[in-house]
């Protein structure tokens, strides 16, 4: 009879191997194939690391330029999804746009063999923020955008797309930043859903489907929206103070705090915060970054929680004026880069994800006539 564990939520369960990542690993937080996120963070393009994590290492310059090349040259997107994003309605939420375009996207560009996995992942990484900057600029502003622009990276293509021009020097920098931190965190509840999608051998577009379902939560990816209402509803940091006593007395939830896996920090806090304090200065805000740090201080000093990679990234993510609704579709944009990678592992190695469940239902009973039934 197989094991009953004891833990829920599968925690502390070690339920498969990969190469890609490292978390809470003792001596170094957050690893990339070896390399800390930090280093990653400090000296790398996004597109760097989505190449490391893709194939397996760091580009030369030349396989750089190329590889920015080729992604370069896939932003634009087929007549029949911008046909389908203009029927989505301006109030649905954008993870729903994202999970429909990239269903859409798996239909009139279908994987039709594995070995497209590398070609259809780059497209997908191309063509998100095209995705998801075409739908918002039509249902909000009413205007069909050129989704073709020729920025060098994806965060800048995103910020243009968005705001119709081309981002600064430190909003390039801090989204590069943005999507390293986000890009890959081994088994979380997102890739763990794209790997047990591989497993039954589907396709890709099924699996990163799958995963922005699952990254949609609260509890997971959409903790940077939840973060932001929360800091943006308090006017000064003795305000946040005060607010943030009454949520812990009454026990309440606060986004943005707390990991399932490291217990004392997470790495990718200390990244985020330091660009959204620069942010900060750079735009002239007084309120909102003191707010965040006086959150984490009280969280910190009644809870013992601390902020995870979420917190901060709110504040970063306003400051570039970014709408509080599109956070977790960068977190998408950046992720899919460990899920479409964790997909191609679980393809190399694959047998069918298949659990066991303790069983709490009724013994073994016979079918009641129908005038029987309560
Ligand atoms: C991330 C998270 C889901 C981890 O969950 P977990 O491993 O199951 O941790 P638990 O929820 O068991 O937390 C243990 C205790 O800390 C409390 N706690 C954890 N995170 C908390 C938070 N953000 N605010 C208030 N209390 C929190 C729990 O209520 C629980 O208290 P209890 O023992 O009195 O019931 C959880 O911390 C959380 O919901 N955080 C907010 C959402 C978030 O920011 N998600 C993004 C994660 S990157």
């Amino acid at each position: 009879m197989a094991k009953v564990l004891s833990g829920a939520g599968l925690r502390g369960q070690v339920a498969g191997k990969t190469a890609l990542s490292t978390v809470g690993v003792s001596g170094s937080g957050l690893t990339y194939r070896g390399y800390d996120v930090k280093d990653l963070a400090d000296k790398c393009e996004f597109e760097e690391v989505a190449h490391l994590i893709l194939e397996g290492d760091l580009p030369n310059e030349t396989q750089l330029r190329d590889y920015k090349a080729s992604l370069k040259s896939m932003r634009g997107l087929p007549q029949a999804l911008k046909d389908v994003l203009e029927r989505i309605p301006s109030d649905a939420h954008p993870m729903d746009v994202l999970r429909t375009g990239c269903s859409m996207l798996g239909n009139l560009e279908m994987e039709h063999s594995f070995e497209q996995q590398s070609q259809v992942t780059d497209r997908m990484l191309a063509c998100f923020p095209s995705i998801i900057c075409y739908w918002y600029r039509f249902s909000h502003d009413g205007v069909r955008i050129d989704v073709e622009t020729d920025d060098d990276s994806i965060g800048a293509h995103f910020l243009h797309l968005l705001h119709g021009k081309k981002p600064s020097a430190l909003f390039e920098k801090v989204m590069h930043v943005s999507l390293i931190l986000y890009a890959e965190h081994e088994f979380n509840a997102s890739t763990f859903t794209a790997r047990v999608c591989a497993s039954t051998l589907s396709d890709m577009h099924s699996c990163i489907t799958g995963a922005i379902g699952s990254l949609r939560g609260p509890l997971h990816g959409g903790a940077n929206e939840a973060a932001m209402e929360l800091i943006e509803s308090f006017t000064s940091p003795e305000h946040a103070e005060e607010e943030m006593m009454g949520k812990l007395a009454r026990k309440e939830k606060i986004m943005g705090f707390g990991h399932a896996i490291y217990s004392d920090s997470d790495p990718r806090n200390a990244i985020i915060k330091h660009w959204s304090e620069k942010l900060s200065h750079e735009v002239g805000d007084t309120v909102l970054y003191p707010v965040s740090v006086r959150c984490e201080e009280v969280m910190w000093r009644e809870k013992k929680l601390f902020c995870n990679a979420d917190f901060f990234h709110a504040s970063a993510y306003n400051f570039m004026q970014i709408p509080t609704k599109l956070f977790t579709p960068i977190f998408v944009m950046s992720r899919l880069t460990g899920w479409a990678a964790h997909v191609m592992e679980q393809r190399a190695d694959n047998r069918i994800i298949r659990p066991s469940a303790e069983y709490t239902g009724e013994d073994i009973r016979e079918v009641p006539a129908m005038d029987e039934r309560a």
